[in-house]
């Protein structure tokens, strides 16, 4: 696998590999995606193949603002048409404004589009369904490579299947070295949480990331649907949607929301444990790893855990000492990979983010499907 840096000879290089039909690691201001030429189907397989990704979970395509200033289009849902992603025929005038708004005021960023895709787009991409998921990032690097190499590319985050998604280089060499062609170093991402899922019509957040359901109703003065209300959209079929996701091979368990403001303490965290813990044969007295949301918890937490008459937390991942939820989030994958890296510790205990909205509503998913 080449290591290459994000300058210009790094990128030209990278876009060569991609119009090869290659697969190259590339960042973007979420996470790192494994990305390829959407339009090659030999490419995308390759992918598939990289990750261990079962063909029914579909890959988003990213664009560039400059691909689409190319097209010479009007608007921008024109733009997607012409480049064979969008099948803008099929959409209503309705969809069509919000998602030209929804792009003009999100794009480039975290949000993905889920619209009617156009035959052009391989199957395999989407996984079957009529649908394409769009974004276009904001990282730099991300940006130029779409550029160097002129097609629309196709990235999944540049893991293995099920795993914690990578937010650094050095993670990708982890999770996928040996198995693809190359990885552009951009350094740390910026977000750390995989971009918002918006499936248009019905208008249905699909997962939850940086930019918030809120801030997309407020946006087009419509409601958005939750996860999983969605008609003809069972689960499954959006599988970031699946219960088990972006996890550790530890056992995590997650401190319901508010557990010590409720005066809780040593004998139901042990419980809590236990019971979590039955489910996947491990032991609670096992040595246990921390993954906490701000500096103040500290103490609390050890102390439950003395308590509990658990075995004192071997290492400690705080994920922002002032608790701002931009900083967790940017941390929160990496804390995880290092607490499951480290070989002294058994299973992992985490606790709830306070914020159950926007950012705060991504990360309390992304932990949520760590401990199922
Ligand atoms: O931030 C991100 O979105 C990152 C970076 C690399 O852009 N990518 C990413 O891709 O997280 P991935 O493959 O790990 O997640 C893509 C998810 C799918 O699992 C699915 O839930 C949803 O996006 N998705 C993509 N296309 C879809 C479609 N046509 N219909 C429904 N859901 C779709
Ligand atoms: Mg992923």
């Amino acid at each position: 696998m080449e290591l290459l840096k994000s300058d210009e000879s790094g990128i030209l290089r990278a876009a060569q590999l991609l119009l090869e039909g290659k697969t190259v690691a590339l960042p973007t201001e979420t996470v790192y995606g494994l990305g390829a030429n959407c339009f090659d189907l030999s490419a995308v397989t390759r992918v598939f193949e990289a990750k261990e990704r079962p063909t029914f979970d579909p890959l988003i395509v990213h664009v560039s603002e400059e691909l689409i200033a190319n097209t010479k289009s009007d608007t921008w849902v024109e733009a997607l048409n012409r480049l064979g992603l969008l099948d803008a025929l099929s959409l209503t005038e309705k969809t069509r404004d919000q998602m030209e708004k929804l792009m003009r005021i999100f794009w480039p960023g975290p949000l993905t589009l889920v619209v009617p895709k156009l035959s052009k787009v391989p199957d395999l991409v989407t996984a079957g369904l009529p649908r394409v998921g769009i974004r276009m990032p904001k990282h730099e690097v991300a940006r130029k490579i779409i550029n160097a190499a002129g097609v629309p590319i196709a990235a999944p985050s540049a893991n293995r299947f099920g795993r914690i998604s990578p937010t650094q280089a050095s993670h990708v060499v982890q999770e996928l070295d040996g198995r693809i062609a190359a990885v552009v170093d951009g350094g740390p991402c910026a977000v750390g949480v995989e971009s918002t899922v918006l499936l248009m019509d019905p208008l249905t957040l699909l997962r939850p990331g940086a930019i918030s359901a809120h801030q997309i109703s407020e946006t087009l003065n419509e409601i958005i649907h939750p996860p999983g209300s969605s008609r003809g959209l069972p689960q499954g079929l959006s599988p970031g949607t699946l219960a088990s996701h972006y996890a550790p091979r530890k056992p995590l368990v997650l401190l319901p929301m508010g557990f010590f403001e409720t005066g809780k303490s040593g004998k139901e965290l042990f419980a809590l444990a236990e019971t979590q813990l039955k489910k996947k044969n491990a032991d609670p007295k096992g040595a246990v790893g921390l993954l906490l949301w701000d500096g103040r918890q500290v103490e609390k937490m050890n102390t439950a855990i003395e308590k509990a008459g658990l075995s004192p937390a071997v290492r400690i991942e705080i994920l922002s000492r002032q608790g701002d939820v931009e900083e967790a989030a940017r941390d929160l994958f990496r804390a995880m990979r290092t607490l499951d890296d480290d070989s002294r510790i058994q299973w992992i205990l985490a606790d709830s983010c306070p914020h159950p909205t926007g950012l705060g509503h991504a990360i309390h998913d992304r932990l949520t499907r760590a401990a199922y």
